[in-house]
């Protein structure tokens, strides 16, 4: 049976006390497509900060910002590599990919615990280090304008697909120097690898056309280096090598994925925000130096992804006995609303001093995370900047969905 099946266990194993037991499906709890946060803060208040869920072959959710932090700082008993070894061909749903082993590659440097992963990361962190790419910014700049150009006089727009979706995809098409007369067919493939409604068949032959087109890129790029992600990608030295073929695939469709469904909800959650709060639309656009500051606070209320951990030995954690095996979720969004680090964690505010727990902690840290705030930032300040103060169209009310990545699938606006 796959674990993620959406099916419940008939037994709850043995080591687990019933106390803990609380029945919450991640992909189709029925709350979730209210309001995917508000579902979060009940699970603070309604649940037990460490539970288990007999659905979906079940295992354990966690939901405090302390007991996150400790299992992500201790791979050694919380690990990612269960996916690169496991290679049943199963699939993971999960954040930087939704896919973390593929058609016989590996998901880098996702899939990998340390020490491996440390040598997998390190090619990363220069490429995507906030100084690299503020080279960047101008062409951020142009790619949100061309979107605002394209729904400005009509006074409306369904931000979701017409200005969210497109802008992470661009963007990555720029930066491993895609060609762009392949936007659209990318732009459509994308939409379909991370979208909800379709089969598991499609979805699967669509990563599969996304390995296709970026493994052509991989192959030009080693015929011939541009100045591009993917060509410094090639020259990195892995523990005194450069990447195979096979762990290019998985770098590519990693940083492909995993900026994609992301940044996406990430602008679209933070813009309906806005639209409901129109005096904090007034003061960014008054005072635009503000932004960053308002996006970290947005990428705390609204976090997207949460990742999954499996235990190495048995342990225990924050009085929780786990067993060797177990599958425990962490659920981010949720700790962004855990009262001990935010007090009042419903409410906007400005300069909390706590970090959100949105890009997680430990080694496998969103290694995305300058590129995501910087398209956030250079994205808000154009749109605030252009387009009159704007709200939710009121025949029209968002729609959400629940699952690894909490996401808005539609998100009509009017101005
Ligand atoms: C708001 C946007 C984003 C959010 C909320 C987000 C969230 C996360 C989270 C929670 C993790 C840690 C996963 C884990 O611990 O298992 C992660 C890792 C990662 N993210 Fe992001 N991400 C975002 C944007 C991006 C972007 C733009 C990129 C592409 C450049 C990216 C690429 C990655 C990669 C490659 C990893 C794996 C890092 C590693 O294993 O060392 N992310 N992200």
């Amino acid at each position: 049976m796959s674990a993620f099946s959406g099916q419940k266990l008939d037994k709850i194993p043995a080591h687990v006390p019933p106390e803990l037991v609380y029945e919450y499906d991640n992909a189709r709890d029925p709350r979730m497509l209210e309001d995917p946060h508000a579902r979060m803060r009940s699970l603070i208040l309604e649940a037990p900060p460490i539970f288990f869920s007999p659905f979906n072959g079940g295992m354990w959710f966690v939901t405090r910002k302390k007991a996150i932090v400790d299992i992500t700082m201790n791979p050694e008993v919380y690990s990612n590599g269960f996916l690169a070894a496991a290679a049943s061909g199963e699939h993971k749903e999960g954040h930087a990919g939704g896919h973390k082993e593929q058609q016989g590659f590996v998901m880098l440097p996702i899939a990998t615990d340390p020490p491996q992963h440390t040598a997998y990361r390190a090619p990363l962190n220069q490429p995507l280090a906030a100084k690299t790419l503020a080279g960047l910014e101008t062409a951020i700049r142009d790619m949100a304008n061309e979107l605002i150009d394209k729904v400005l006089a009509a006074g409306r727009c369904d931000f979701f697909s017409e200005v969210a979706e497109p802008l992470p995809v661009t963007l990555f098409m720029k930066l491993a120097g895609m060609p762009t007369d392949r936007l659209a067919e990318f732009r459509d493939l994308a939409t379909q690898a991370t979208s909800a409604t379709v089969d598991a068949a499609t979805r699967e032959m669509t990563f599969k056309r996304i390995a296709g087109i970026l493994a052509e890129v991989i192959k030009a790029r080693q015929e011939k280096r541009e100045d591009d992600l993917i060509s410094k990608l090639l020259d990195a030295n892995i523990q005194g090598r450069n990447p195979t073929f096979q762990e290019m695939l998985g770098y590519s469709i990693t940083l492909f994925l995993g900026g994609l469904e992301t940044v996406v909800n990430a602008l679209s959650f933070g813009v309906r925000h806005l639209a409901r709060e129109q005096e904090l639309q007034a003061k960014l656009r008054a005072e635009p130096g503000l932004i960053p500051g308002a996006i970290e606070e947005l990428l705390r209320l609204y976090g997207i992804a949460s990742t999954p951990r499996r235990v190495m030995r048995d342990e225990v954690c924050h009085g929780v006995q786990f067993k060797q095996g177990d599958m425990v979720l962490l659920l981010l969004p949720a700790a962004n609303y855990d009262d001990t680090a935010f007090p009042n964690p419903e409410q906007f505010i400005l300069g909390r001093k706590d970090p959100h727990q949105t890009f997680n902690t430990g080694p496998h840290r969103c290694v995305g995370l300058n590129l995501a705030r910087l398209e956030m930032k250079v994205f808000y300040e154009e749109w605030l900047k252009r387009v009159p103060p704007f709200r939710l169209d009121p025949q029209a009310p968002p729609k959400f969905m629940g699952g690894f990545n909490l996401a808005i699938t539609s998100l009509p606006l009017i101005w």
